[in-house]
Order: C-alpha cells, then sequence, then structure tokens
C-alpha cells in the first residue's frame, strides 16, 4: 500500500463496502500509529457493529480506484448504540497513513457535507479524544465546534453549514 502513488487530482469517492473488499477496510486499519489507533476503533470492529445497529451508515473511501479510508454515519438518537446525538453524527472516521496529509480526509467529509445540504441538514456532530494522535486539529481546521459536552472521554463537536 505504502508504494502506491496517487496523482493530485485524484478524484475522492464514498463507495460500498462488500464481502470482496471488507478485508481490505479491515487491513487499512494497520497502517495508523499506535497513537492514532487509540483515537479510533478498528475498522473491522466499526464495521461489526454497523450490523448491529439500524441507524449506521458506513462507506470505503476511494481516491480514484484505491482505498484509503473507512467513514462511518450514525442518524439520530438510539440508546442502544450508546449514541444520543440531535443529528447525524460523524460516528468513524480514518485515512490510511500512507495517503493522510493529502488533502482527502477534508474532500471526504465535504462529500458527507454536500449530501447533508441535499437533504436538508444543516449540522454534523463528532466527537474525538484529545493529546498525543488526536484529529482535534483537523476538525478544528474544518470548522467543527466543541459542544462543551463529552461521549465518555471524547468531546462532543459540531460542524455546522
Ligand atoms: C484525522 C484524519 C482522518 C485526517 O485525514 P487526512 O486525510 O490526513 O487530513 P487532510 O490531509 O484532509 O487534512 C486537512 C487539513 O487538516 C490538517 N490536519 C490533518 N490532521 C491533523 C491533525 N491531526 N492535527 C492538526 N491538523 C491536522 C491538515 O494539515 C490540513 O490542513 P490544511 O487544509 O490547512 O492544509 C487522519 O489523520 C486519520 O485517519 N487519523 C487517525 C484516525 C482518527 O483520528 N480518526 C478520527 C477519529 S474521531
Amino acid at each position: 500500500m505504502s508504494e502506491t502513488v496517487l496523482p493530485s487530482d485524484a478524484e475522492i469517492t464514498l463507495r460500498r463496502i462488500s464481502a470482496l473488499t471488507v478485508c481490505d477496510v479491515c487491513e487499512l486499519s494497520e497502517t495508523l500509529s499506535d497513537e492514532q489507533r487509540n483515537m479510533v476503533a478498528d475498522n473491522g470492529t466499526s464495521i461489526a457493529e454497523a450490523h448491529f445497529s439500524e441507524n449506521a451508515w458506513f462507506r470505503g473511501v476511494y481516491a480514484d480506484e484505491t482505498l484509503i479510508g473507512f467513514i462511518m454515519l450514525h442518524e439520530g438518537s438510539d440508546w442502544d448504540d450508546g449514541i444520543d446525538c440531535p443529528g447525524v453524527y460523524l460516528w468513524r472516521f480514518m485515512i490510511a497513513r500512507p495517503f493522510q496529509g493529502k488533502g482527502y480526509g477534508k474532500q471526504a467529509i465535504a462529500l458527507v457535507v454536500r449530501d447533508l445540504k441535499a437533504r436538508g441538514l444543516h449540522e454534523l456532530y463528532t466527537s474525538y479524544g484529545q493529546g498525543p494522535g488526536s484529529p482535534e486539529g483537523f476538525y478544528q481546521g474544518l470548522g467543527f465546534k466543541p459542544t462543551g459536552e463529552y461521549y465518555d472521554d471524547e468531546l462532543e463537536a459540531v460542524l455546522k453549514f
């Protein structure tokens, strides 16, 4: 994977995960640093959780034809999922280490925001841990603002658009 060189204008798309691609999606987690792995569940765990939820939506993130990441949303408040969020919540998100820092994460979130806007929705929630490996700066750069609420030890933040 680390030898894959992508053009700077690679197109970012969100695609369904199939029986043929699920193992590749799971292996993306192994590329993260130890500190980053403390910030987000492994993709295999997330996909298993999604199958026990009625409110999960998840996709592989692609740059052109290369699988580079994983994204998972949760919609609405659901006690059984342990999520009490007034809207759409970015539940899990990762870009594989070799493809980080190239603007792909930002573009993937922009695709989600585009779709939410088209549905008449104007907020996207998330939560993140703080400290080493934290994605806090990424979310702040996109315009997410802390709400003051916490999920366990994760700070909740919301992007309004
Ligand atoms: C957080 C993550 C998804 C960012 O993806 P990415 O593709 O590397 O981010 P991008 O290249 O699109 O970065 C967009 C901007 O955010 C900045 N940025 C990215 N990660 C950052 C970080 N950890 N801290 C501060 N700024 C960061 C970039 O410098 C860039 O800034 P610019 O627009 O001024 O150039 C990725 O680092 C990741 O998968 N981390 C591990 C898993 C994780 O923490 N997921 C979130 C769980 S809540």
